[in-house]
């Protein structure tokens, strides 16, 4: 089976055993405590489900500066974006003794982790600035992953963690929430030994599904893992559970039944495009996935991002040998009214834009919320059915 990242073990940071965790808990109880960001949070989740390894806790501001800036930490590790557990202050807490984080996404914000022998540092105006300028490539406060980082507080709080839970994902989406220790164990137990991984924040239209299918074929896939993000999107993106429904009801309709694994993960989107799709190499690489498919404008928003970056990252910035994993590098996949198929673009010959069915997704949505079922080119109807019943709820 492939190595987790840059590592010959998965380093899940929950505590294991149920009675160590209990205890600390009750330890928890104790210690000072404070209010974490959400994306911090969605960090703990990641870093507790082993999806982070190899790191071991949060990183200090040192690490995060030469992460923004070279993709590097300081001691080496090849690593894409900064991994920040940050909140509003560090009142009542003391460098070097231990503090009870306190989970923002739940009510009554109960402890989600423990961080040891805790470094508390400012991380000040310029230093958001520059972090944001490297890793989302963009200052504007419109991009919704510079807005969330600009308002999460500004004290760093780095240094070991011990993970109590997984916040609201194991309740919310328990068919769907795995952490990267489980699906290897499901790629273990299936047999499986060339597996790509699909990542998606959308329902699955047809382009996504095709996709797939063309990836899994062109690899000789033994399996194809849809693993969509579970936490936070912006305003206006599709809910988890709807999304899980429609996915659900696709690969149900229309894949052939063993092929398909269906799970998530609980982090937050950044949207920063390239640098996105770098981190969600490493994490697929580290729930055992061999190949990843990065197509059009992924992790992207607006028109930060040229269509392809998060595909030519790969070979301007990531050092060769880093990663384990394959990227499946996919074109514009879209239906070909001549072919009558979805192809990708570039490899259908004889062709100009006036054959391919294109609908925006400002259009989709717009058709969706009117209760129109849109063709069955661009989206199966089972599938369309649900977004429908969710845009007519929610208007
Ligand atoms: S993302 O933010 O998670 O990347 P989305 O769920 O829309 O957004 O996309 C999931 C994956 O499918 C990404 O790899 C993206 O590049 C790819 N993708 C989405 N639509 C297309 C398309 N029409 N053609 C090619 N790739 C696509």
């Amino acid at each position: 089976m492939i190595r987790p990242y840059q590592s010959q073990h998965l380093t899940p940071l929950l505590i294991d055993d149920p009675a160590e965790r209990d205890k600390a808990k009750r330890e928890a109880d104790q210690l000072p405590s404070v209010l974490i960001s959400s994306a911090s949070a969605a960090n703990t989740v990641m870093l507790g489900g082993g999806y982070f390894t190899p790191l071991s806790g949060f990183m200090d501001k040192s690490d995060a500066m030469t992460v923004s800036k070279t993709l590097h930490t300081q001691d080496g590790l090849f690593w894409p974006v900064p991994v920040l557990c940050r909140t509003e202050t560090a009142n009542g807490l003391e460098v070097g003794h231990s503090v009870a984080l306190k989970d923002p996404n739940l009510p009554d914000n109960p402890v989600i982790a423990i961080i040891d022998n805790v470094r508390i540092e400012d991380l000040d105006q310029s230093e958001v600035r520059e972090i944001c300028g490297q890793v989302y490539r963009t200052h504007d406060p419109g991009h919704p992953g510079v807005k969330d980082f600009v308002e999460q507080g500004n004290v760093i709080l780095s240094g070991p963690i011990r993970v109590l839970n997984f916040s609201y994902f194991e309740t919310e989406f328990p068919d769907t929430f795995r952490t990267a220790v489980q699906i290897r164990e499901s790629i273990r137990s299936l047999g499986w030994n060339r597996v790509i991984a699909f990542q998606t924040r959308n329902p699955m239209h047809r382009a996504h599904e095709e996709l797939c299918r063309m990836a899994m074929n062109r690899i000789g896939a033994d399996g194809c893992i849809i693993h969509m993000l579970l936490g936070r999107l912006k305003p206006g993106d599709i809910p988890a559970d709807v999304r899980d429904a429609a996915i659900r009801a696709m690969v149900d309709g229309y894949f052939e039944p063993g092929k398909i694994m269906i799970s998530g993960y609980g982090f937050d989107m950044l949207y920063a495009g390239p640098r996105e799709a770098v981190l969600h190499a490493i994490f697929r690489q580290n729930m055992g996935a061999t190949h990843f498919i990065v197509g059009r404008d992924h992790a992207g928003v607006g028109d930060y991002y040229g269509a392809f970056d998060a595909q030519t990252i790969f070979d301007r910035e990531v050092p060769k040998g880093a990663l384990d994993i394959e990227v499946f590098r996919a074109d514009h996949t879209a239906w070909s009214s001549k072919l009558r198929k979805v192809v990708m673009m570039r490899e259908a010959p004889n062709h100009d834009v006036s054959d391919f069915m294109l609908i925006s997704g400002t259009k989709l949505r717009q058709m969706l919320s009117r209760g129109e079922v849109p063709p069955a080119e661009i989206s199966r109807p089972e599938v369309a059915q649900i977004l429908i019943d969710h845009y007519q709820n929610n208007p």
